[in-house]
């Protein structure tokens, strides 16, 4: 089973850093979600992330860096890069751009791809492993592949203690969903996942994103229908929950006689919304409840990421490759 340590513990983060150098994986906040990381440049420890999470090979995922000056020699920097990144780093937004030849990053991280995601999290704890380290940190979100992301040490020690070497423990994440993908490779910028950052708020300097769906937009590999989801059945619903149903409510006015109820946000506030989601999520998997009904959130800001993971969380599972998905 994993060790955990507290952030503030002296001595936790450089044992952390240490632990990464060696190839070995550490769970660590962001303000996102806990993330599973291990040294980018290291094609074994990479590889132990996807065998932790069973996740498949040809999904990529996010390297993580302390600032933009370490995200420069991995990819190919461009004006919109530097905007973003000069505007929203340290922050929860992941910048897909063309990585370089000479790129140190393991062809594995990226599964094959010629792009790299980058992204420098917030989270002091974060921030300050990533400089202790000293290198590019390969991390997914701390989950099994397909499972709910985890905003707390305690959904990581539940379901990955075994596979990993370390857990950072920095309480609940401050935002709760993971980041917005931004592929700036194309002549658009496109949305690739919305996240933590409304997309509204990276439009305000690039212009119109296009989106997933629109005929131009590159397909990202981790956008696949069923996702994010609990192992109960999750249905979104406005009306009343269903016999032994758990209720995933939003704002003041919520529908009564659910067997257990979870409200993301009494005052109908969709940046708390987000920050409970998947603590919510993980509690109502747990409350012995057949199934879960959401109600719906309002699609702005960020209430358009909270309704991506619920109908994610939703979809139909038996129609999805299960070996595609993180
Ligand atoms: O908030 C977050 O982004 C968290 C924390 C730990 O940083 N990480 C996270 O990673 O959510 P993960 O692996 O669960 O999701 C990464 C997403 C996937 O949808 C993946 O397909 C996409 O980023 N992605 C990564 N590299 C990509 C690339 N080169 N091109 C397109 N999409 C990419
Ligand atoms: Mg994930």
């Amino acid at each position: 089973m994993a060790a955990v340590r507290r952030a503030s513990d002296p001595g936790a983060i450089a044992e952390a850093a240490e632990i990464l150098r060696r190839g070995g994986l550490v769970a660590f906040p962001t303000e996102t979600v806990y993330g599973l990381g291990a040294d980018a440049t290291d094609d074994r420890a990479v590889a132990r992330v996807f065998e932790a999470k069973n996740r498949p090979e040809f999904n990529p995922l996010i390297v993580h860096v302390p600032d933009l000056a370490a995200a420069r020699p991995l990819v190919e920097w461009t004006d919109a890069a530097q905007a973003l990144a000069a505007r929203f780093w340290p922050g929860p937004l992941s910048l897909v751009l063309p990585r370089l030849r000479d790129c140190p990053v393991s062809k594995l991280a990226a599964a094959g791809l010629s792009t790299l995601a980058v992204r420098a999290p917030g989270g002091a704890a974060a921030r300050a492993l990533l400089e202790e380290a000293g290198r590019p940190v390969a991390a997914p979100s701390a989950n099994p592949a397909g499972a709910v992301s985890p905003t707390r040490a305690e959904h990581v020690v539940e379901t990955l203690g075994d596979a990993i070497d370390l857990v950072i423990d920095d309480g609940p994440c401050t935002v709760g969903i993971e980041s917005t993908v931004v592929d700036l490779g194309g002549e658009t910028p496109a949305l690739l996942r919305p996240g933590g950052l409304p997309a509204e708020e990276i439009e305000a300097l690039t212009g119109p994103l296009a989106r997933p769906g629109d005929p131009d937009t590159p397909r990202s590999p981790g956008q696949l229908a069923s996702h994010y989801a609990p192992a109960l059945p999750l249905r979104i619903g406005g009306g009343d929950p269903e016999h032994g149903e758990a209720l995933l409510s939003f704002g003041p006015d919520t529908p009564s006689g659910a067997a257990v109820e979870r409200n993301l946000s009494p005052s109908g506030n969709p940046v708390e919304a987000a920050a409970n989601l998947f603590a919510a999520l993980h509690a109502l998997d747990r409350s012995g409840c057949t199934g879960i009904v959401a109600m719906p959130v309002p699609e702005t800001g960020l209430g358009r990421a909270i309704m991506d993971r619920l109908r994610r969380a939703a979809a139909p599972r038996a129609l999805v490759d299960p070996t595609d998905r993180n």
